[in-house]
C-alpha cells in the first residue's frame, strides 16, 4: 500500500529515531537521562485531578460533547475570564473562544482550513514541528523565515520577497519560542500587525509558554495589540501551565470569523473534548494559581543547574528568559557532526538524550535542545557525563 504523497513530503520525524536509540540504550541497561521531549514530568494539580474524577462519575459527561452544552459554555467563559485577568484582553466567550483537543490539533487543522495548493504559509525556522508539518499535510507551500540568535530569533518580515508575501495566506509565530527559548516584547507584535494589515494574511500566534517565564519577564499576548483581532488568533494550552499534556486540552482565541472556519473544519473530524476534561480544565483556569508559580520556580532551578553547569564545563550556553527549553550550539569539539549525529552520540556514549535541532526544521542544524523535564540531581549527573565526554581525547 502506497501512502499519500502528502505524507511522503513530510520530513523525517527525528524524535522517532531518538526514541529508538533510547530504547536500545535502555535494553542495554543504561539509565537514560532524558531531555528529549517537552513532556512535563510532574502531575497536574491535585484539585484538577479531583475534579476530573468527580466529573467522570457523571453519566451525562460520557455522551458526546455539544458546543451549546452547559459544561462547554462554562469552559469558554473560564477561558475568556482567564484571558481578561492575565492579559487584560476582553473576549466574547461565544464567538472568540474555541476549545481544542490540545493546541497541536487546532494548529494542524488551521492549515487544513485555509490553505489551497498554491497558498503559502510563512513559518519562522526553527519552529515547533506542527507549525510547518501542518502546512505540508494540508498541501500548502511552506516558506521558512530563518531566525537567528543575532536578531534575537525574531523573523525579519521585510526580508520576505514580495512575490512570496503576495501568495501568503497564513503566518505562524510563537513567543516565548520553542525550541530556542527566545522571547519578544509587545513592540514586536505591534510591528507584525502593522506589517500584516491589508495583506490578507492570517497571523496565528502560539502562546503555549506564556506562563513559563523567568527573571521578571512577562510574556505579552498578540491580542493586546490594537488591530490584531482583525487578522489574528492566538493558541494556548493547559499542557504546560498545568502539567496536563496527556489530557489533550487547549484553546484558540481571537478573530471570530477564523474561529468559525476552524470550528467548521473540526466538526467534520472530531466530536470535541471529553466533558470531564473540560470541567477539570475550568477548575484549573479558575482555581488557585500557586501551582503555576511553584512549577516556574522548579523550572528556573533546573534551568540554572543546566545552563550554569554547561558553561562551567566549557559548553557555552545562553540562559533563556522563558520556556522549559535550553537551545545551544553543538560544542566546538563535535561541530563537524550534524545535530542528529551529535544527539545520537550523546545517547549511545553517555545515555543522555537531547532533541537534535533539525527536528525543528533545517535552520536547527548545528544546534540541540534540552527540555528541562529531569530533576536537578539528574541534570547534575548529566553534566558530569557530558564533562567526561568533552574532556576525552577526540
Ligand atoms: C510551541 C508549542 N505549541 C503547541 C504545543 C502542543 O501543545 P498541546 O499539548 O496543547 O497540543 C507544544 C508542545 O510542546 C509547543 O511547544
Amino acid at each position: 500500500m502506497q501512502e499519500a504523497n502528502r505524507l511522503k513530503r513530510l520530513p523525517l520525524y527525528l524524535f522517532t529515531i531518538i526514541d529508538e536509540l533510547k530504547k536500545r540504550a535502555r535494553e542495554r541497561g543504561v539509565d537514560v537521562i532524558d531531555f528529549g521531549m517537552g513532556s512535563p514530568d510532574k502531575p497536574a494539580p491535585a484539585h484538577v485531578v479531583e475534579k476530573l474524577c468527580e466529573a467522570a462519575r457523571v453519566t451525562e459527561n460520557h455522551r458526546y460533547s455539544r458546543p451549546d452544552g452547559e459544561v462547554e459554555r462554562r469552559l469558554r467563559e473560564a477561558i475568556a475570564h482567564w484571558y481578561k485577568g492575565r492579559f487584560g484582553v476582553t473576549l466574547d466567550p461565544q464567538t472568540e473562544v474555541l476549545p481544542l483537543i490540545g493546541s497541536k490539533e487546532g494548529i494542524a487543522h488551521l492549515s487544513l482550513a485555509y490553505l489551497n495548493n498554491d497558498d503559502i504559509a510563512l513559518v519562522p525556522s526553527p519552529a515547533y514541528p506542527v507549525h510547518f508539518n501542518g502546512v505540508i499535510m494540508a498541501g500548502g507551500i511552506l516558506y521558512n523565515i530563518p531566525i537567528t540568535p543575532e536578531k534575537g530569533f525574531l523573523p525579519d518580515l521585510e526580508s520576505i520577497p514580495k512575490e512570496v508575501v503576495k501568495m501568503a495566506k497564513l503566518m505562524f509565530l510563537s513567543y516565548p519560542h520553542n525550541p530556542t527559548g527566545a522571547v519578544c516584547d509587545i513592540h514586536f507584535f505591534e510591528r507584525v500587525v502593522k506589517w500584516a494589515e491589508g495583506k490578507n494574511i492570517i497571523v496565528a500566534h502560539d502562546l503555549t509558554y506564556s506562563d513559563i517565564v523567568f527573571d521578571g519577564y512577562k510574556a505579552p499576548s498578540f491580542l493586546q495589540v490594537k488591530g490584531s483581532r482583525e487578522l489574528g488568533i492566538e493558541f494556548h494550552t493547559l499542557s504546560k501551565s498545568y502539567n496536563m499534556a496527556g489530557w489533550r486540552i487547549g484553546f484558540v482565541v481571537g478573530n471570530a470569523q477564523i474561529l468559525k472556519t476552524l470550528s467548521k473544519t473540526k466538526s467534520y473530524v472530531d466530536f470535541g473534548i471529553f466533558r470531564a476534561v473540560q470541567e477539570a480544565a475550568t477548575a484549573a483556569l479558575e482555581g488557585p494559581q500557586d501551582c503555576v508559580t511553584d512549577m516556574v520556580k522548579l523550572y528556573k532551578e533546573r534551568r540554572d543547574a543546566l545552563v550554569d553547569g554547561l558553561n562551567a564545563i566549557g559548553w557555552k550556553t545562553a540562559k533563556p528568559k522563558a520556556t522549559f527549553y535550553v537551545w545551544t550550539k553543538i560544542p566546538p569539539k563535535y561541530s563537524a557532526l550534524t545535530a542528529l549525529e551529535f544527539a545520537t552520540l550523546l545517547v549511545d556514549e553517555i545515555g543522555v538524550a537531547v532533541a537534535p535541532g533539525t527536528g525543528f526544521g533545517d535552520y536547527g542544524e548545528g544546534w540541540v535542545r534540552f527540555a528541562l523535564v529531569e530533576d536537578t540531581q539528574r541534570i547534575k549527573a548529566a553534566i558530569g557525563k557530558i564533562k567526561r565526554l568533552l574532556e576525552e581525547p577526540a
